[in-house]
């Protein structure tokens, strides 16, 4: 096939100029790219033999959008619109033919052609609000005069994909192509030609914008439907500006209206941040003495121990992917109750309208329940989440050293026990590994794979494989007291008591964090997981927290009870408690302390910042690989809000020299050395440089 650039090739197909576009992994729209399909249009458009044009890929996938490495950069030509305006004012008919992902850039090349055939399984979106972009090669215009104001606004404001027979539904696509894609897209443009069919240009289309227009409310109603999953995010508000401008501006206007609304995402805080992530996801997977070729252990049945809080919901996990699942108990009546748990949560995702009954019996039925140990013998790895307790837990694992079978993964889901002692009790440590889900488990994203000493790389690789299939992001981190986000998060639970007896309130503290973007500050969610737990835990090793622990001996659990730092009405709605505060206001008293204002500034700085120096004290002693792992761990497991990147990138966006002068600032006025900078923090802000981008 002759290459017009690096990546991309013209071909012929009878009267059908062919062009394919190869750059491997995604076929994202690099320069050369976009090059190659510059010439190769004008090319076809040249050729008198040429009738029409095919614009197709090789590879997994149909062009995923913007090369996002380019971003930031300065741009380099043509740029994508020069491109798609000359394939819209093709005069011979442009047909895209899409398989895979027809994502962002992508999407919008295909909108610029006069037709779309798509594979049965392609899927098509504009994904760039999840960059904290909008589309910004015309997808804000094009799109709703295809598919309708509403289902664009809701496409291009989620940036979720849908399939190709929504597609075809929406008049997105013109076929669903049946047999050899690039075959069926000429044999459409062939027709089309014979036929003399006239060019659709999607810019001249107005009959959807024109019903939209007549429902000028669909705007308020679409904002406040999706105002509570915006909040603090930047580009939702941006990218439902530019759909208006559709409907308000002259075609070539409303472009130029969604570029400036564009370049301002581009330039915005939000949108680094997200690109940031986006990538710092992808590099979590990357564990540089594990390749990415290490073998791994194909799981085809799973075994859970335990039917408890986490049990349950890991089990869950297994089922929802197809995988067969062994739920072992120490008792009949446990493990009634908690396979009762998993039923009452299908059937309520299924009263949502989520899962079918029928997918509720078909997930109930890939688990089994029972007392026996000995019927996890052929599971090829088992998660053990019974009681917290060192002793229990060798237990359990010498027991299972015993049935389980050879190459099997023994996987612990501790939160705070060491995983190489848990180890030690089998005979092939080897094959160990902590496996630390949150909770619910059924719904958090995050896995803490807890690498133990012994790990290898298989039973690692199996792990983080694993963790993928079962839709988690897996994250691999090293033997610690509670592994990265606990031990962080740990930090951050200091302050905040400490912060309150000082002279701050529960709902001032809280306040600010939500503001900050988390779902709900330190109080809201103790009160949330259950006072009791930690109280528990702080009696068995004989500590106190003087506020948490007289609620709890109040018998103030939190939500459960009806009241903890909050009172809680039967909509679960939380609100301050008077009586709350008297109590914090008498231990400030006894404790000696005068209660001062403290600004939301000092609050947000005195919580998040020794999160930020334990991460660099994880960073320090290898339990993170990268300061990047530390952010996936925050977004993912604690609600870190992703238009900030997570708290090492927020630190580098604060800067480490104005993080490490305010602690000290601190420690001075404080005189405690919980504010001594890490050494590793040291260096970096004396060098200038940051944890993301040294
Ligand atoms: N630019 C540059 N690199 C990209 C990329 C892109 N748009 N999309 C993916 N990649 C890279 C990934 O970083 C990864 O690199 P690595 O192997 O070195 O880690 C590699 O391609 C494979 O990606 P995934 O691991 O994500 O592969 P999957 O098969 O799981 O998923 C995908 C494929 C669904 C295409 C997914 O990569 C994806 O969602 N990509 C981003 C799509 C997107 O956001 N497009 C919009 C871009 S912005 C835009 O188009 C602006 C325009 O409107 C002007
Ligand atoms: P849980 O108390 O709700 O459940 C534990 C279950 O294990 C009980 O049903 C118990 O009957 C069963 N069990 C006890 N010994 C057993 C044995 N020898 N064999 C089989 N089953 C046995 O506890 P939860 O909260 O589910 O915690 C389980 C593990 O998960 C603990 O290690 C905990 O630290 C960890 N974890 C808990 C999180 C949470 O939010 N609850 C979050 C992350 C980890």
């Amino acid at each position: 096939m002759p290459a017009l650039s690096q990546s991309v090739s013209l071909d012929r197909r009878g009267r059908v100029a062919v062009l394919t576009v190869d750059n491997p992994p995604v076929n994202a729209l690099s320069q050369h790219v976009r090059q190659g399909l510059h010439d190769g249009v004008k090319q076809a458009i040249a050729d008198r033999d040429v009738a029409a044009i095919v614009i197709a890929c090789a590879g997994r996938t149909f062009i995923a959008g913007a090369d996002i490495t380019e971003f930031g950069k300065p741009p380099k030509e043509p740029g994508l619109h020069e491109v798609l305006a000359l394939i819209e004012a093709s005069p011979k008919p442009v047909v895209a033919a899409v398989h895979g992902t027809a994502l962002g850039g992508g999407l919008e090349v295909t909108l610029a052609c006069h037709y779309r055939v798509g594979d049965k399984g392609a899927r098509f979106g504009l994904p760039e609000v999840k960059l904290g972009l909008l589309p910004g090669a015309g997808g804000t215009q094009r799109l709703p005069r295809v598919v309708g104001v509403e289902k664009a606004l809701q496409m291009i404001v989620s940036g979720d994909p849908i399939r190709a027979d929504e597609a075809l539904r929406y008049g997105l696509i013109d076929e669903v192509a049946e047999g050899e894609l690039a075959a069926a897209a000429v044999t459409f443009a062939e027709r089309g030609v014979s036929e003399q069919r006239p060019l659709r240009k999607i810019r001249d289309l107005d009959a959807k914008l024109a019903a939209a227009r007549h429902t000028p409310e669909l705007f308020a109603n679409f904002r406040k439907s999706v105002a509570r999953q915006t909040r603090g995010f930047r580009a939702p508000e941006s990218c439902i500006k530019a759909i208006e401008a559709a409907l308000s501006l002259p075609f070539d206007e409303g472009m130029k209206r969604e570029r400036e609304l564009f370049l301002e995402l581009l330039a915005s805080p939000e949108s680094k941040a997200q690109r940031y992530f986006f990538f710092a996801e992808r590099e979590a997977a990357k564990i540089p003495d594990v390749p990415a070729d290490t073998p791994v252990r194909d799981v085809k049945k799973a075994a859970v121990l335990g039917a408890g809080t986490m049990g349950g919901g890991i089990a869950m996990n297994f089922a929802n992917a197809g995988i067969p699942v062994t739920v072992v108990e120490v008792a009949k009546d446990a493990l009634e109750r908690g396979l009762g748990v998993v039923r009452r949560n299908y059937e309520a995702t299924a009263s949502k309208g989520r899962l079918t009954p029928q997918e509720v019996e078909k997930r109930m039925g890939l688990i089994t329940g029972t007392t026996d140990f000995n019927a996890i013998a052929d599971a090829d790895i088992v998660i053990e989440a019974v009681f917290e307790e060192m002793p229990i837990k060798k237990e359990v694992f010498a027991r299972i050293d015993k049935i389980c079978k050879a190459g099997a993964v023994l996987a612990t889901n501790t939160s705070t026990l060491d995983v190489n002692e848990i180890a030690s009790a089998t005979g092939r440590p080897e094959s160990v590994i902590g496996t630390h889900f949150f909770s619910p488990a059924n719904v958090m994203k995050l896995l803490e794979n807890v690498r133990g000493a012994k790990s290898s790389k298989t039973t690692i690789a199996t792990a983080m494989a694993l963790g993928r299939r079962i839709n988690k992001v897996p994250v691999l981190v090293g033997v610690c007291y509670g592994f990265v986000g606990n031990r962080m998060l740990h930090q951050r639970g200091k302050q905040a008591e400490k912060l309150i007896l000082e002279g701050a309130l529960p709902h001032q503290v809280d306040r600010v964090l939500y503001d900050f973007g988390f779902p709900m500050g330190p109080f809201a969610m103790g009160d949330l997981a259950g006072l009791d737990v930690g109280w528990r835990i702080r009696k068995g090793k004989g500590e106190k927290s003087a506020v948490a622990d007289t609620l709890c001996e109040m018998g103030r659990f939190g939500q459960k009870t009806g009241a903890g730092y909050y009172r809680y009405g039967a909509d679960r709605a939380a609100t301050p408690d008077p009586e709350v505060e008297k109590i914090i206001v008498d231990v400030s008293t006894q404790m000696g302390i005068t209660r001062r204002p403290i600004g939301d500034d000092e609050i947000l700085a005195r919580l998040l910042y020794p999160m930020v120096n334990e991460g660099a004290k994880i960073l320090e002693e290898k339990i993170a690989i990268r300061a990047s792992d530390i952010d996936v761990i925050w977004v993912y497991g604690y609600g870190w809000p992703v238009y900030r990147g997570g708290p090492m990138f927020w630190a580098d966006q604060v800067g480490l020299k104005a993080l490490r002068d305010r602690m000290l600032e601190f420690k001075r006025a404080t005189g405690d050395p919980f504010w001594t900078p890490a050494p590793l923090l040291e260096r970096l802000a004396a060098d200038g440089r940051g944890f993301t981008q040294s």
